[in-house]
């Protein structure tokens, strides 16, 4: 305020001139003097509005800007003048603010529209202050205002701005791709939304195909890392020999074969976060080396003593079930609890029909526009059968159903060949969970046995009663990796 120095408007050049000068020469009782005229003269050049009030509100001055403004001024009161030409609802407030100065003999500053003289209004910032003569008594008061019509519009579009992006972000970038309705997957959303902004390490769980990669990006991308790094790792992909270095990185000459420094997964999402997928594949020894990341925040790179700081929010998912592979000695306990801080369970489709319809139409929608294919229906019986089908592989599975009914699909209406449905599980029954790793855990106990081979005399094929080329594809479809198996 004006009693201790200009306000942000006043270092506009209006004044240039020294408030505090012109003030005591208006102050002055013998206003008409010449001193006081020329300031009336340099009043009418500045751009803004200038105003000198009497002690009881009448007007006795106002600038060339003001007049081009608001036309002819009118003789009536203060209140009256103002209440003809301020916005009705920013009337009140200026009002008030004038009360209390007056009241306190103090300076007033508020935002109001004005009507200029063809009737339309812009916004202007409101300063009164009082005039005091020698004595200190206040003699009258000068008002000034400023034109922020602009800086409001600027102001407006920021704020617009800023609420459209943030809905969008709540909406849009956040659930994107996540298609569903059901209230199961709405818990997990709910949760997602909560536990993204802490920096809590969260273990997804899920069959295969639930969307736990998708919930792993939805996190990240809610959090506060969203812009850094969003770094994965399937560990059942990566040779057990190999996993620490993709992992932590190495040195040159750390192991044969390691002909380059290279840096690991964990100091490439430095900042932001790593999705450790298939965590229940990790081989012992990496298996302790990451809690002890988790428990110090530090490591080393494979053929380094040096230690490394990480700031990394860690996400894992697996299909297993740990308490299981814990109870068969597989998996560290100890790991587990530090994994397990924030779980989130992914319920499998067969368990929320209700998004099925959603997804079908998703999908379509999807790959009808990647061929350049019009859809419009979905075939009734189609859709009876997609609906009543128990989705084993769950969302990826039919996704690709999708996806392949719309490659062959040649006409308006989409229609799915019956046949894949029961292909895709030889009874049409789902594959439960157990079943799943039952037959993971015959295959690597077979695989164990047969060192990693799978064809010939010696092959875990033949052990098993199955074609090498059906255990093959179980094998890459439990996503075991056979070189665990290899003799050394
Ligand atoms: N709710 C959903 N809405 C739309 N698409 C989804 C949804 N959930 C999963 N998907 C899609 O299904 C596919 C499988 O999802 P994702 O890879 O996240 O599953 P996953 O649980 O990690 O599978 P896996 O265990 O096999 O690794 C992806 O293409 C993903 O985009
Ligand atoms: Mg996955």
């Amino acid at each position: 305020m004006l009693e201790d120095g200009l306000t942000q408007y006043q270092q506009t050049p209006i004044l240039c001139m020294d408030v505090r000068a012109v003030s005591q020469l208006i102050a002055d009782d013998s206003y008409s003097n010449e001193p006081a005229r020329h300031l009336e003269q340099v009043m009418d050049v500045v751009p803004q509005h200038m105003f000198i009030l009497e002690a009881n509100g009448t007007l006795c001055f106002a600038n060339r800007a003001a007049h081009e403004y608001l036309g002819p001024i009118e003789a009536v009161s203060t209140t009256q003048r103002l209440a003809s030409i301020i916005h009705a609802e920013d009337l009140g407030g200026l009002l008030q603010a004038y009360q209390d100065a007056i009241a306190h003999g103090i300076s007033a500053e508020a935002e109001a529209r004005v009507r200029n003289k063809n009737g339309e209004y812009r916004w202007f910032v409101h300063q009164l202050f009082p005039l005091r003569n020698e004595e200190g008594d206040i003699v009258r008061w000068c008002g000034t205002r400023i034109d922020i019509e602009g800086l409001k519009a600027s102001e407006e579009i920021a704020q617009r701005e800023t609420l459209a992006l943030r809905e969008e972000i709540d909406t849009v970038a956040m659930f994107e791709e996540i298609v569903g309705t059901s209230p199961r997957l709405k818990s997990v959303l709910a949760r997602v939304t909560k536990v993204a902004r802490t920096d809590a390490t969260v273990l997804i769980t899920g069959e295969t195909g639930t969307g736990k990669e998708l919930i792993a990006r939805a996190i990240h991308k809610r959090s506060d890392r969203s812009d850094k790094p969003f770094v994965s790792i399937n560990c059942a992909a990566i040779p057990r020999d190999l996993i620490a270095s993709e992992l932590f990185g190495h040195e040159k000459g750390a192991f044969t074969g390691a002909l380059q420094r290279r840096l690991g997964r964990f100091e490439l999402a430095e900042g932001g976060t790593l999705f450790l997928d298939e965590i229940g594949e990790l081989p012992a020894e990496t298996q302790i080396a990451l809690l002890r990341v988790l428990q110090e925040r530090e490591f080393q790179r494979v053929g380094s003593n040096q230690t490394i700081r990480a700031n990394v929010r860690v996400i894992a998912a697996t299909h297993r079930d740990l308490p299981a592979d814990i109870a068969a000695g597989t998996f560290r306990s100890d790991l587990f609890y530090r994994i397990n801080v924030f779980p989130l369970e992914i319920p499998p489709l067969r368990e929320r029909k209700e998004d099925i319809r959603l997804l079908i139409e998703y999908f379509i929608d999807r790959y009808a526009s990647k061929a350049g294919k019009i859809i419009k229906r979905v075939d009734r019986k189609s859709l009876d059968r997609l609906q009543s089908y128990p989705w084993p592989g769950n969302i990826r599975e039919l996704q690709n159903v999708i996806e392949r009914s719309v490659i062959l699909c040649d006409s308006e209406t989409f229609s799915v060949d019956q046949s894949w449905l029961v292909r895709e599980t030889k009874l049409g029954q789902p594959l439960p969970q157990e079943m799943i790793s039952q037959e993971k855990d015959l295959i690597e106990a077979a695989l164990a046995e047969c060192k990693g081979r799978v064809s010939g005399t010696s092959g875990a094929a033949i052990k098993l009663g199955l074609p090498p080329s059906t255990l093959d594809s179980r094998i890459r479809a439990l996503q075991i990796d056979k070189r665990r198996f290899y003799a050394n």
